[in-house]
């Protein structure tokens, strides 16, 4: 038996050393024992590694950036699965292909669990504040994997401004305004006390909360209560929840803007001779988990997490927007913030169940600037719509809808690769190469944004009369 120490639980850069030297020096997966320092002394003292045998192999960018994920989730397994499909690898290939293969399976499905844990911790994690002078933050989380490291530059991007550090029992990270730090685990006796940020937090998150979309199912999926403890929010929700029925529309309108001529003839341009790469998703769990990890543009960077559609497999109407707003970024849903509680009202007028549609967006990270502390939203840009298309063309690929409804100017330029003036070509029936049939018709945002009264009803009752038509030609 070979006994590998590595220097810490997520020890990258040893495991990729050793298992290189290993499967160099053809040491086959089960006569390998993996461990990490101050485990004990379970197992003898390693022999040193010898040298890496002469010319080496080359490993794709695509195992790499698996094991990287699979490395920081908390099973004991990780190391020795991720050896063993390097050493497979050497015979086959094309076995990261096989998405049955059981080892392909399980190390996806860790870092799918990490990808989660990742996006959680940018969602959840609070910050209090340590001290008013010098402004510092810091915030106690407990991840589900060992993620913390991999997400502090996240937070380092968007608290840019601020002094804070994230505490977690296996690691703390610190941000001073111009370097990360890193130092170990701490207790939760040393997390700051409960302040007045916890009230903006719960403001927030009543604000945020629609009562009309209550489902306590898939809430407490969004937000899963291993998290609630630290969460100041999470004491709201038993009353929100109880309230829910009797509360109406909260409406907070935000603008989102057209794209402009430049977007529009680039996206045109790209979107003919656009081509399918990678390997195709084959159901919607799969365009969920791709989207969610997606790095076809830069836009994931910012973005708290990749929002894909939903709705049944198999709706006969799809509703595309344009991009996921601040809302739907944390909740990682689309249309459930301002914009959806419009959709929501004319799909109710309509008597279109939005449960029997398929509601996505054309872009799928939420694009937005940093202003203060407000996320303001920006329009994407042609080549993030181009990048993005390619899950649109697999949603719709997928769910074969009868009719694809563009909602406004952005989703219009990715539904139909080219610009499509709303006022021209709103509510009729436009053939699409795949055989379902386009509608055009406004952006919600938009319509909340039209200053005059009477001017925003008119637009409204087209806008009511485009999805009637819509929901008339799917049936
Ligand atoms: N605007 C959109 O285009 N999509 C959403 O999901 C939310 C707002």
């Amino acid at each position: 038996m070979r006994v590998v120490r590595l220097a810490s639980e997520i020890d990258f850069a040893g495991w990729r050393e050793a298992a290189r030297t290993l499967r160099g020096q053809g040491v086959a997966p089960d006569t390998v024992i993996w461990t990490v320092d101050g485990e004990g002394d379970l197992f003898a003292d390693p022999e040193p590694l010898a040298a890496p045998a002469p010319g080496g192999f080359t490993v794709s960018r695509e195992f790499l950036e698996l094991a990287e994920d699979v490395i920081l989730h908390r099973s004991a397994e990780r190391f020795a699965l991720l050896y063993r499909l390097l050493w497979r690898l050497a015979a086959e290939p094309n076995l990261l292909r096989i998405a049955t293969d059981p080892d392909v399976a399980r190390a996806n499905d860790l870092a799918r669990q990490v990808s989660k844990a990742a996006h959680k911790m940018k969602a959840f994690v609070r910050f209090r504040t340590v001290s008013p002078d010098p402004e510092t933050y810091a915030a106690w989380f407990e991840p589900a994997h060992r993620v913390t490291e991999a997400v502090a530059p996240f937070f380092a991007r968007r608290f840019a401004n601020m002094a804070w550090s994230i505490l977690t029992p296996d690691v703390c990270v610190h941000w001073n305004g111009a370097q990360l730090a890193v130092t170990p685990g701490a207790d939760p006796a040393d997390a700051p006390g409960e302040d007045a940020l916890e009230d903006y937090w719960r403001t927030y998150y009543a604000s945020i909360f629609n009562p009309a979309r209550l489902k306590v199912e898939a809430m407490t999926k969004e937000m899963p209560k291993r998290y609630w403890r630290n969460l100041p929010e999470a004491r709201l929700i038993p009353d929100l929840i109880a309230a829910a029925e009797g509360r109406t529309n909260l409406m907070v309108a935000k603008p989102p803007t057209e794209p402009s001529r430049r977007v529009i003839r680039a996206v045109a341009r790209a979107s003919r001779d656009a081509a399918y790469d990678g390997m195709a998703p084959q159901s919607l769990e799969e365009v969920a988990a791709g989207v969610d990890a997606c790095r076809r543009c830069p836009l994931y960077r910012e973005a708290t997490q990749g929002v894909s559609g939903e709705g049944p497999a198999h709706a006969r109407l799809m509703l595309v927007g344009e991009q996921p707003g601040d809302q739907e970024d944390l909740a990682g849903r689309p249309f459930v913030g301002p914009a959806g509680q419009v959709l929501d009202r004319a799909l109710a007028e309509v008597g279109a169940p939005r449960a029997e549609t398929y509601v996505t967006n054309a872009v799928k990270h939420f694009k937005h600037e940093l202003r203060g502390k407000r996320r303001i939203h920006q329009t994407p840009n042609p080549s993030e719509v181009t990048a993005c298309r390619w899950w649109l063309d697999a949603e719709r690929r997928l769910v074969r809808p009868r009719v694809v409804v563009a909602l406004g100017a952005t989703a219009a330029l990715s539904v139909f690769g080219k610009a499509m003036p709303i006022g021209k070509n709103r509510g009729v029936a436009l053939q699409l190469p795949d055989q379902s049939q386009g509608v055009v018709t406004y952006h919600p945002s938009y319509l909340l944004r039209i200053p005059d009264a009477e001017a925003k009803a008119a637009a409204y009752a087209l806008f009511v009369q485009d999805l009637r038509f819509a929901w008339g030609l799917a049936a």
